[in-house]
C-alpha cells in the first residue's frame, strides 16, 4: 500500500507591512486593544498587482525545490483559497501550475477557509493512498486585502496575505506516513463569518451598487467562543484515536487567528510553550495559507527536523475544522 508523506514546506510573505499603529489611523482602534484581543502586531499586504496565485507561485517554487522531487513529476495541484485571483474561473491551483511550467496536470481549487490547507492535505492523502497521484503540491495562498473593509474595525485589525506551499508524495515506508486527517464541517453557524454577497444570492443590481459586496463580515465574539469548543475538541480526539500523547507533539502548528484561541486550545492539551507555533503577532490572520506558513517558519530557524511529528489544527469560515498528524518527513 502507498502512504502519503509530507516532504517540504515553502512559503511566501509579501514585503509591505501594515502595523497597528497604522490601523490606527485609519479606523477607531488602538495598538493596546489589537495586541491584548488578538496578540497581532503587524501583518503583511501584497502589492495591488500582485495576485494570490503570484504569492502561491513563489512558495511552491521553494517547497518544490526543497522537496527534491522534479517539476515533471508533479502529477496534481491543489490551492486552497477564499481569495482567488479570479471570481469563478480559472482556478488559482491552474494558473499557478501553469507559472510553475508544470504542464498538463490536474488542478484545482478548494474553499474551506481557514480550514482549508488540512481540507488539501486530506485530499492529497487520498489521492496517493488510492494509487491514483504520486506526487502533489499543496497550496494555501490569500490576498485577504482585497477581500477586507477597511472602515471594519471588527475585521480589517484581523487579516494579512501570504502563501504557503508542501509537496505531498507516495512511500512505503509506514515510519514516513501522515498518521491521519480530520475534517469536518456545520453550516448552521455559516452566518457567523461569510462574504454575504457576490454570489449566486445577489441580483446584478445589488452587485454594480454595493462596492463592497464581496467584503468579509464576522460575528467575532460567537466565532471565538465555537472556535475554542471546537478545536479543543477536535484535537483531543485525534490524539486519543491514534493512541497519542500530546507530549509527544514536537510541533503544535494551529491556525493563527487569535493569540487567546491558540492558548485556550494549547492549555486544555498542556502543551508546554516551546511545542506551540505562533506566528499571529507578525502575520495576523492569513486563513488557508497561516498553518503552511507558520511550519515554514519553523523549518528555515532550523526547529523542524526529519521525523519529527506536528499536530496541526484550523477552524474557520463554513464553519469548518480540521486537524492533522503529520511527522516531517524529507527526503534529503
Ligand atoms: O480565522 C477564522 C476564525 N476566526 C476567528 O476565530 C476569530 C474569532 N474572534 C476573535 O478573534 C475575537 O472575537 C475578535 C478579536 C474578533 C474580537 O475580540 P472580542 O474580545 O471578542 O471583542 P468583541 O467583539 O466582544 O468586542 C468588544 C468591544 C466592543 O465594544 P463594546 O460593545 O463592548 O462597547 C467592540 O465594538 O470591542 C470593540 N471593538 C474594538 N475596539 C477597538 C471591536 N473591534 C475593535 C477594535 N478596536 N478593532
Amino acid at each position: 500500500m502507498a502512504y502519503a508523506a509530507f516532504r517540504s514546506i515553502g512559503a511566501y510573505v509579501p514585503s509591505k507591512i501594515l502595523t497597528n499603529e497604522d490601523l490606527s489611523t485609519m479606523v477607531d482602534t488602538t495598538d493596546e486593544w489589537i495586541t491584548k484581543r488578538t496578540g497581532i502586531k503587524e501583518r503583511h499586504i501584497a502589492a495591488e498587482n500582485e495576485f494570490t496565485s503570484d504569492m502561491g507561485t513563489f512558495a511552491a517554487e521553494l517547497a518544490i525545490e526543497r522537496s527534491g522531487i522534479a517539476k515533471g513529476d508533479i502529477d496534481m495541484v491543489i490551492c486552497a483559497t477564499i481569495s482567488p485571483d479570479y471570481f469563478c474561473m480559472p482556478s488559482t491551483a491552474t494558473i499557478i501550475a501553469t507559472k510553475l511550467g508544470l504542464g498538463n496536470v490536474t488542478s484545482f481549487d478548494i474553499s474551506a477557509a481557514c480550514t482549508g490547507f488540512v481540507y488539501i492535505l486530506s485530499i492529497a492523502k487520498a489521492f496517493i493512498e488510492s494509487g491514483m497521484k504520486k506526487n502533489i503540491l499543496i497550496i494555501g495562498a490569500e490576498k485577504l486585502s482585497a477581500i477586507t473593509d477597511y472602515t471594519d474595525r471588527s475585521t480589517c485589525i484581523l487579516f494579512g496575505d501570504g502563501a504557503g506551499a508542501a509537496v505531498i508524495s507516495a512511500t512505503e515506508n509506514k515510519d514516513e506516513a501522515i498518521i491521519d486527517v480530520h475534517t469536518g464541517s456545520d453550516g448552521a453557524y455559516a452566518d457567523l463569518l461569510m462574504t454575504p454577497n457576490g454570489g449566486s444570492g445577489s441580483t446584478h443590481d445589488s452587485l454594480s451598487q454595493e462596492a463592497s459586496s464581496c467584503f468579509m463580515q464576522m460575528k467575532g465574539n460567537e466565532t471565538f467562543k465555537v472556535a475554542v469548543r471546537t478545536l479543543t475538541k477536535d484535537v483531543v480526539e485525534i490524539l486519543q484515536e491514534n493512541n497519542i500523547q500530546s507530549s509527544q507533539i514536537k510541533h503544535f502548528v494551529p491556525h493563527q487567528a487569535n493569540y487567546r484561541i491558540i492558548k485556550a486550545v494549547g492549555d486544555a492539551l498542556k502543551l508546554k510553550d516551546e511545542q506551540v507555533v505562533l506566528t499571529v503577532e507578525k502575520y495576523g490572520n492569513t486563513s488557508g495559507a497561516s498553518i503552511p506558513m507558520a511550519i515554514n517558519d519553523i523549518y528555515e530557524q532550523g526547529t523542524l527536523k526529519k521525523g519529527e511529528l506536528m499536530l496541526l489544527d484550523a477552524f474557520g469560515g463554513g464553519l469548518t475544522w480540521g486537524s492533522a498528524l503529520v511527522p516531517f518527513s524529507p527526503l534529503k
